[in-house]
Parts: structure tokens; C-alpha cells; sequence
């Protein structure tokens, strides 16, 4: 088991980015202007392969870790991702196996994902008009390609959160139809607070839609009714939609910040471990482990990381935001 952090915030979560490629261009995350074709991505020398990242799950499993998701850039561009599903899914000790995709090639790959052993998918989705997904995802994609992939997951069986990042201006108009849409297919959506993630995108605190202003919306059309978190350090706070099986949440990393009890470490596809996302530098862990590291030396390096651990980027943000670089979303995945 690894120690608790400084804060006395345990080792729980862990998730894995497998591509720092994707094919969207979210205004929020990759700038077309940033993220063109010259853009600099990891070498695929560097990016480690399906039995490294089995290894190193098995480690931080190991150390307590329960809970797996895979992220981005977006995870279902990497080749076969369904083989690495299947090797993470028969470890030891994990209870939660998740993925965070933008649900583009969700209707080809929702069943073999389901059938190498994945729970649940997280679909990010930020508006059901067109236009307005469109001006959102940089490469006028439809809405139409993400609501068949939500299908596909809903029809093999795996659980499913609609996440969307709301901002100021831009998709506000969305909230009620996307609303109304998890409520007609029993689904859950989260609502995510615009975050001063990366440097490319120009966030600004005007730009952020806090989640009270959206409960209060959402609660002059539908009738809400609390629900209790389901494990400590959960990133959202639910509601259920009453006489629905649906649940609408709120992400609010902005207003109302959830580092207190943060147990989540980041591991990005070059084999770095980041211990916020906010953190301006990862640890190499690639490198040990290329060097020929056994497990048990793999193991101390990730508790001496994590015993040091003092991140709360987000409590912190507002009274002092470090002019430190940080890193890209697509690149830490989220
Ligand atoms: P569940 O396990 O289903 O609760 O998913 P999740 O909310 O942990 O993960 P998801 O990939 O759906 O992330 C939702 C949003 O929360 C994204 O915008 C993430 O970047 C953000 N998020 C996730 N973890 C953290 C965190 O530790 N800190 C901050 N500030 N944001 C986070
Ligand atoms: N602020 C908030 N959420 C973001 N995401 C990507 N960039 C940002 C940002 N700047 C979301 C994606 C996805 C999740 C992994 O992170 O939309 O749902
Ligand atoms: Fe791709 Fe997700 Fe970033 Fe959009 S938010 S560009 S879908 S990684
Ligand atoms: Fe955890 Fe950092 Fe997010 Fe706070 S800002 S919840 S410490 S990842």
C-alpha cells in the first residue's frame, strides 16, 4: 500500500492517457490554431506500449489504487485499444474500469470494449444543435456520430455519463436540450465548469458558467432531488431527475472545488506521473522502467511520489494562480 499523501488524501484513482492525439479540435482543449499540423506530439518511441502500462497498473493496484479510466487526447484513436482492456480488466484488486472518449468511434468499438471486460464510458458531449457542437469540436462534427455511439453503449450494457463542459456564451442554449435528452434516455449528464487547463485555449474567468447559475436553471424546468456522493473525492454533486432514472451533475473545479479529498494520479502515455492536474511537471516513470526497474522498486518510487504529494491547485486557484506552465489537457487526460 502506498501512505497517504501530505494531506492525508490516500492513493485511489489512477488514470491512464494512451494518445495525446485526437481527432476533435475543442475550442477548450485543442485549438485548431495550437493543435495544427505542425503541432509537436509525443514520438511513438516514447509512448508506452499495452504490456508497460499493464505493468504499471499492477504496480499502483498494488499500492491501493481501485479505480482505472483511460483517457486522451482521445483513447479509441490508439490501435487495438480493446487488447489493453482485456489485460487491465483481469488484474487483481480493481473494482472500476472506465473510459473518457469523445464517443466518435463508440458504435464500432462499444462491444469489444464491453466484451474485454470495460464497465463504464464516460461521452463527452457538449451540445445536441449542431451548429453549436460544431463551433465547438473545431472539425464540424455532428452531434448525430456521439448519439450513436451513446446507443451503441447503452445497447451492449456498459454504464454511461454524458459529460459537458459548459461556457459562457458559447453553449449555455444547451444545457436544457441536454438535459431533457438524459432525462428521455435515462441517462446521467455532467455538467463541467470551463478550467484553466493547458496554455492554449485563453480561459478567463468570464468564460466560466458557475454550477449554481445552471442548477438554478435547471430546477425552473425539472424537478430535482439530491443525491448523496458515492465515494469520497467524487469530482461531481448529482441530482436525480425526479420520476426519471436520469441524473444531472455539476463538475465545479472553479466554484466549489474538490482537492480536500483528491486521490487521483495521472499517468500520461509517455510513462510520466502527474499528481494534479494542474501540476506543472510529471515524474518519469518511464524511464525506471525501461532501465529495467523491478515491481517492488517501481512501487517505492510511486509511494515516495505520492508521500510528498501537497497538490490543491484548485482551492488555491483563485488567491494564487502560479504563473507555472501547465500542462495540456490532451496530453494529461483531463
Ligand atoms: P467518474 O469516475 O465517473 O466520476 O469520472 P470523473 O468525473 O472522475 O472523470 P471524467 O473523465 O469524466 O472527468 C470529468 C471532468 O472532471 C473533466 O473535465 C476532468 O478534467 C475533470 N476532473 C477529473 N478529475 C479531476 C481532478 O482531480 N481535478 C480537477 N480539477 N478536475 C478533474
Ligand atoms: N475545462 C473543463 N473540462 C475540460 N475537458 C477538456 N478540456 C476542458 C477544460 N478546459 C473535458 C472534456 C472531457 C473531460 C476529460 O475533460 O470535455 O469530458
Ligand atoms: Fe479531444 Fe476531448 Fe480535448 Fe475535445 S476535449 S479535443 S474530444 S481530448
Ligand atoms: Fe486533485 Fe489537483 Fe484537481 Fe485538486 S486540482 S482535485 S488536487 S487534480
Amino acid at each position: 500500500m502506498a501512505s497517504p499523501d501530505q494531506f492525508q488524501r490516500p492513493l485511489r484513482d489512477l488514470r491512464i492517457s494512451v494518445t495525446d492525439r485526437c481527432n476533435f479540435r475543442c475550442r477548450y482543449c485543442m485549438p485548431a490554431e495550437i493543435f495544427g499540423p505542425d503541432y509537436q506530439y509525443l514520438p511513438r518511441e516514447d509512448i508506452l506500449d499495452y504490456e508497460e502500462i499493464s505493468r504499471l497498473a499492477r504496480v499502483f493496484l498494488s499500492l491501493g489504487v481501485r479505480k482505472l479510466r483511460l483517457t486522451g487526447g482521445e483513447p479509441l484513436l490508439r490501435k487495438d485499444l480493446p487488447t489493453l482492456v482485456s489485460q487491465l480488466s483481469a488484474l487483481e484488486g480493481l473494482e472500476d474500469l472506465a473510459l473518457t472518449t469523445n464517443g466518435t468511434a463508440l458504435a464500432q468499438q462499444a462491444g469489444s470494449l464491453k466484451q474485454a471486460g470495460l464497465q463504464r464510458v464516460t461521452i463527452s458531449l457538449d451540445a445536441l444543435d449542431p451548429e453549436v457542437f460544431s463551433q465547438m469540436n473545431g472539425i464540424n462534427a455532428s452531434p448525430q456520430k456521439v448519439v450513436d455511439g451513446i446507443a451503441a453503449a447503452k445497447e451492449v450494457g456498459l454504464g454511461i455519463k454524458i459529460n459537458a463542459v459548459v461556457q459562457r456564451g458559447v453553449n449555455e442554449t444547451q444545457i436544457l436540450p441536454l438535459v431533457q435528452f438524459a432525462a428521455e434516455h435515462e441517462l446521467i449528464v455532467r455538467f463541467i465548469e470551463y478550467m484553466d487547463t493547458g496554455a492554449a485555449h485563453g480561459w478567463n474567468l468570464g468564460k466560466v458558467v458557475p454550477s449554481n447559475e445552471l442548477l438554478d436553471l435547471i430546477k425552473d424546468h425539472f424537478e430535482l432531488a439530491s443525491l448523496p456522493q458515492n465515494h469520497p473525492g467524487e469530482t461531481s454533486v448529482c441530482y436525480r431527475i425526479s420520476d426519471t432514472a436520469a441524473e444531472v451533475g455539476f463538475i465545479s473545479s472553479v466554484t466549489q472545488p474538490f482537492c480536500t479529498n483528491c486521490s487521483r494520479a495521472r499517468l500520461t502515455a509517455d510513462g510520466h506521473l502527474f499528481t494534479c492536474l494542474f501540476a506543472p511537471n510529471g515524474h518519469d516513470i518511464k524511464g525506471l522502467l525501461r532501465e529495467g526497474a523491478s515491481d517492488s522498486e517501481l512501487a517505492n518510487r510511486i509511494r515516495e511520489i505520492w508521500g510528498m504529494r501537497s497538490d490543491r491547485y484548485s482551492e488555491i486557484r483563485s488567491h494564487a494562480t502560479p504563473a507555472h506552465a501547465r500542462p495540456e489537457m490532451s496530453y494529461l487526460g483531463g
